[in-house]
């Protein structure tokens, strides 16, 4: 009788690689999403974002991002019920809004929001595919009525709520400036809504789902990513667009404006982006949008000085695959929808949360701990030295 080796449940080790910043390293499997960055593609579960921005609405794409399908008029009637439905905050939520100091900036404040809304959630650990799922529709439904009495509070207004018998883009304009919007502005929001839904594994996403993974809990994991899109090479650079446009103030700037920033290697905030190498498809849609808008609030000056930019940028660095990101053009729109700058992060939060939480309840379908490694670049073998010889 020959004796046999126990047999072994591990795979092989696989000699690990280096890829800083993770560009050629594929960590998840999803079903919302698709991008090519070469040829400038973005599909939500298979159609192109163009034709949701269209025909869609916010409310119908995260339907179709969650269900993996668009709903027929009655399911999407009763999710569009089921979100109205959650738009409201427990009321200990205004207690806690009012004590963040009101010099916060609206990210720092969404992101300590979202953290004290898992406080108040009997369900916060609950890490069944029903409970996630329940708490995925209260934060995209609650996100709006955070961010918008956040601003309230700080502008030393009372607290608003939301306005179940609107959309989530009408509701939450309603509160913030205490107007309802007119169709045109809540569809522009809507549309910026639904251009924000998801986008593969974006930094803020790949912080969700290692949130996520590790069997922590749904509102910590939207924090994680709240904190993520903060960034100024994420999220934020919508906000920074805007600086820079105030900064320039008027064409004639800009070719001064941009040269001088290219010659110093720095950043021009709106362009460039990991995937696409070249325009990313929602900016696209964005700038024949904004330019709508910007026409219809008497900012075309804004609009025709984000073109010349962007004529200039293709000249010289386009070669280089750097082209207008969503952030550019979005920058345009919401200001030219009256919304303050600091809150342009907050809205795209707004509508990534529908994103953050469906990729959450998709790790965990099939989850497992995620876990790089770094490759130690230190000394070995140092003796401790004691205090008393140091
Ligand atoms: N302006 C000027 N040069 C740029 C820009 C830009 N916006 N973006 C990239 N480059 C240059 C970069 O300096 C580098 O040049 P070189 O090869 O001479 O060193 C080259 O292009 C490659 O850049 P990279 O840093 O390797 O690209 P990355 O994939 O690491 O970074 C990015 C992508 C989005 C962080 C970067 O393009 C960037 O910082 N853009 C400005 C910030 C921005 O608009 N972010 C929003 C991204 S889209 C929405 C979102 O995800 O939130």
């Amino acid at each position: 009788m020959t004796a046999t080796a126990a047999p072994s449940t591990s795979p092989a080790p696989s000699k690990p690689s280096w890829d800083k910043g993770l560009a050629n390293t594929i960590a998840a499997e999803t079903e919302m999403s698709f991008i090519d960055g070469a040829k400038g593609i973005l599909e939500y579960v298979g159609i192109e974002i163009d034709s949701l921005a269209r025909n869609s609405t916010f409310e119908e794409t995260v339907f179709l991002l969650w269900n993996r399908r668009l709903p027929k008029r009655d399911e999407l009637a009763a999710f569009e019920a089921s979100l109205r439905a959650e738009y409201g905050l427990p009321s200990e939520m205004d207690d806690f809004i009012r004590a963040i100091p009101k010099t916060a900036t609206p990210m720092h404040a969404l992101r300590t929001m979202i953290s004290a809304l898992g406080t108040l959630d009997p369900e916060a650990d609950d890490d069944s595919l029903e409970a996630n799922q329940r708490k995925a529709l209260k934060l995209v439904a609650k996100t709006p009525a955070l961010i918008a009495n956040f601003d309230r509070h700080r502008s030393g207004k009372p607290l608003a709520k939301p306005d179940a018998s609107q959309n989530i883009a009408g509701s939450f304009l309603t509160m913030l400036t205490g107007q309802k919007p007119t169709d045109a502005m809540n569809r522009a929001l809507d549309v910026c809504l639904i251009l924000h839904a998801d986008h593969g594994l974006n930094a803020s996403t790949f912080a969700a789902r290692v949130t996520i993974a590790t069997l922590s809990d749904m509102y910590s994991a939207m924090t994680t990513a709240v904190g993520t899109l903060k960034g100024p090479l994420h999220g934020g650079a919508n906000e920074e667009v805007m600086v820079m446009l105030n900064e320039i103030g008027s064409i004639d700037r800009v070719d001064a404006y941009i040269r001088a920033k290219l010659a110093k290697k720095d950043l021009v905030m709106g362009f460039g982006h990991r995937v696409y190498k070249t325009v990313d498809p929602r900016a696209t849609y964005l700038k024949t949008f904004s330019k709508q808008v910007a026409s219809d609030t008497g900012n075309m000056k804004l609009y025709e000085l984000s073109h010349a930019i962007e004529q200039l940028m293709a000249a010289e660095v386009g070669p280089k695959g750097i082209w207008p990101n969503v952030d550019f053009y979005s920058a345009t729109t919401y200001h030219s929808l009256g919304l303050k700058l600091d809150l342009f992060t907050p809205m795209f939060a707004m509508s990534r949360m529908s994103g953050w939480s469906g990729h959450c309840i998709e790790q965990l379908r099939d989850n497992r701990l995620i876990r790089p490694m770094a490759s130690y670049v230190g000394p070995h073998g140092v003796a401790y030295v004691l205090m008393a010889s140091r």
